[in-house]
């Protein structure tokens, strides 16, 4: 373990963000200095796990489990020290080893594009002093000019090779520009400016680096908004427009999410330094729990056409499946919070949020407005989406909690809407993929033979996938052996396949028994979406056991084996670029 100095080491637990690790598996509330929340290695309806950011450390106070970074991770992916040591190391970009030549230009090149994203701005912002025409819009639009340095707004001028010209009398090499999306080749192979006569916005990460940019057209050019491409350092669905200055300001732990960068910017001028916005798509699991880390109080705030609507119903089942409570505010007639803005002030707003609707009253006003209650087949639609909408919740309590409100509120006996209950509907999010316990992969096999035993339809299209597939669990294993043979007797009486499967496992009765009846969570789903998700989970589990594979590998040759360890790490960055575009992980 020669390059495995405890520098390194004290490096890695000092620099990495335990809260950040740790709620990439567990919802953590803040709580005075600490962190709280359901402790990942035992099983408590009460949160007993307690996170300190200060000390770098994590203790559950139910089970005595506690620890640093590395042990919480090898504890959680059952994985050794030396694995858990260079997953962290990757994430920080430490090298366990000499560099080579290609780590160094990899490193180098990512310096140099964020360099060249904040000299572009940098000079966006001055061709926006410089522009009347572009001063003039701001102007029209409201912004002052302190407010818009703060957000570091520019222009890209009418030109189709300013930016070129900058570039090149930098000596910024224009590949480089081009792979950030700045720049772009026209069919006959000339290069000319991406972003044209537009106001630029800069996208700020947390650590304060530019890693993109929106542009808003100055007239009536489509698309009214034009955003940086995702790349190598700008991922949309991990980050949120105007957090990094969300950080700097919030002392309340607010967060309200808006639509827009303008809404954003309007909030700000109104003094609410706690606004964000996606970054042009729709809201992702990753944001909603990054939003969480930071506030305590989550407010929603969409446009109010019907887009907008959607947007919110869509991001409140993202929410609720973390149980994560949202306000959602309504601006009436109100467009969007810069529309409101106009013509009403902070205190107008404050009111608004006090009058917040909860995520229940929201989904019950919008499925009012959609069915006609008086009429009894429109009544049993509006029950059934919205018990489709609560399923959303993981917990049971939330669930029931809703349901007796709504057999109250829609005078429909609480026994009727609790039998039609379907959830809770399972997502495939990364803390369930990303364990490899055994647990958990005995889970991917118990939902196969689940799935494959209540719907032939899946049963059919994932059989060719599982050829080389490998049942954690000998039971399984056996069971689906017997479904293979079901299916392929083409026997229509499941009962029989019930009774085959009773049968094998006679000594294990609860297991059978509790494939064949509990169909909890299943019966709602859609075959087609299942197949996609397992598919994928399937996937993934191989590539994480190659990937470990290779660790142990590395690990065995770490004084000088014959394995070149340089392929080692080829072959480790491929498997980890693949996890990554399964949404995987952060090796980067
Ligand atoms: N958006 C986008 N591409 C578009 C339109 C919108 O990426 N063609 C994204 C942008 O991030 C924008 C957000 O969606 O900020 C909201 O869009 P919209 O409501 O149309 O813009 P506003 O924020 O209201 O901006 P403006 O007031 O300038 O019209
Ligand atoms: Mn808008």
């Amino acid at each position: 373990m020669a390059r495995f100095d405890n520098s390194v080491i004290e490096r890695i637990r000092e620099e990495t963000d335990i809260v950040e690790l740790i709620s990439q598996y567990v919802q953590l509330r803040q709580a005075g200095r600490n962190y709280q929340g359901l402790c990942p290695f035992h099983s408590e309806k009460t949160p007993s796990f307690s996170v300190s950011e200060d000390k770098k450390i994590f203790k559950c106070f139910g089970c005595g489990e506690s620890g640093d970074a590395i042990s919480f991770l090898m504890k959680i992916e059952s994985c050794d020290f030396l694995t858990a040591v260079q997953i962290l190391a990757k994430r920080l970009g430490i090298l366990l080893r000499e560099e080579t030549e290609e780590d160094k230009i990899r490193k180098e090149r990512r310096e140099n594009l964020y360099k060249l994203n904040r000299e572009v701005a940098l000079f966006f912002m001055e061709n926006l002093r410089k522009s009347k025409k572009a001063i003039d819009y701001i102007k029209k639009r409201e912004i002052p000019g302190k407010i818009a340095n703060q957000f570091g707004l520019g222009y890209a001028n009418d030109s189709y090779d300013k930016l070129i010209n900058f570039l090149n009398k930098k000596s910024f090499p224009l590949d480089l520009a081009e792979s950030l999306g700045l720049i772009a080749t026209s069919k006959k192979g000339n290069k000319y400016d991406y972003f044209r006569d537009r106001l630029m916005f800069p996208i700020i990460d947390t650590k304060g680096r530019v890693i993109g940019f929106g542009g808003r057209s100055l007239g009536d050019n489509e698309p009214k908004y034009l955003n940086s491409k995702e790349n190598e350092i700008f991922h949309k669905g991990e980050n949120l427009y105007s957090l990094n200055l969300v950080r700097k300001n919030n002392n309340d732990r607010k967060i309200i999410l808006v639509e827009g960068y303008m809404d954003v910017i309007a909030l700000f001028k109104k003094g609410i330094k706690y606004g964000v916005a996606s970054l042009g798509t729709a809201l992702t699991e990753r944001q909603a729990r990054l939003i969480s880390k930071n506030a305590d109080d989550i407010y929603i705030c969409f446009d109010t056409d019907s887009s907008g609507i959607k947007a919110t119903m869509r991001a409140l089942d993202i929410f609720s499946n973390d149980s994560i409570e949202v306000g959602i505010i309504s601006l009436g007639k109100y467009k969007d919070p810069d529309d409101y803005f106009h013509d009403n002030s902070l205190e107008d707003f404050k009111l608004l949020m006090d009058n917040a609707k909860t995520s229940y009253e929201f989904r019950l006003d919008y499925l009012k407005s959609k069915y006609d209650i008086e009429k009894p087949e429109e009544k049993i639609k509006l029950v059934k989406e919205f018990l489709h909408d609560i399923a959303n919740y993981k917990n049971p309590i939330e669930r029931e909690v809703y349901q007796r409100k709504l057999s109250e509120d829609l005078n429909v006996a609480y026994e009727t809407i609790k039998s039609n209950d379907v959830g809770p509907i399972r997502r495939y999010d990364k803390r369930f993929i990303i364990s490899t316990s055994s647990e958990i992969k005995d889970s991917i096999d118990f939902e196969l033979l689940k799935l494959s035993i209540i719907d032939r339809e899946f049963f059919e299209k994932m059989h060719p996938f599982l050829e080389s597939y490998d049942f954690k669990d000998d039971r399984c294993k056996d069971i689906y052996a017997n479904i293979v043979k079901f299916y392929e007797e083409k026997l229509d009486d499941k009962n029989l396949l019930y009774k085959d499967i009773i049968e094998i496992h006679s000594s294990d009765k609860n297991f059978s028994k509790n494939l064949i009846y509990n169909n909890k969570g299943f019966l709602s789903l859609e075959p087609e979406e299942m197949f996609e998700s397992i598919k994928k989970v399937i996937e993934i589990r191989r590539l994480r056991e190659k990937r470990e594979g290779i660790l142990l590998k590395m690990s065995e040759n770490q004084d000088g084996g014959n394995v070149s360890l340089n392929d080692l790490f080829l072959e480790l960055d491929e498997i980890n670029q693949k996890l990554i575009a399964f949404g995987e992980g952060d090796f980067d």
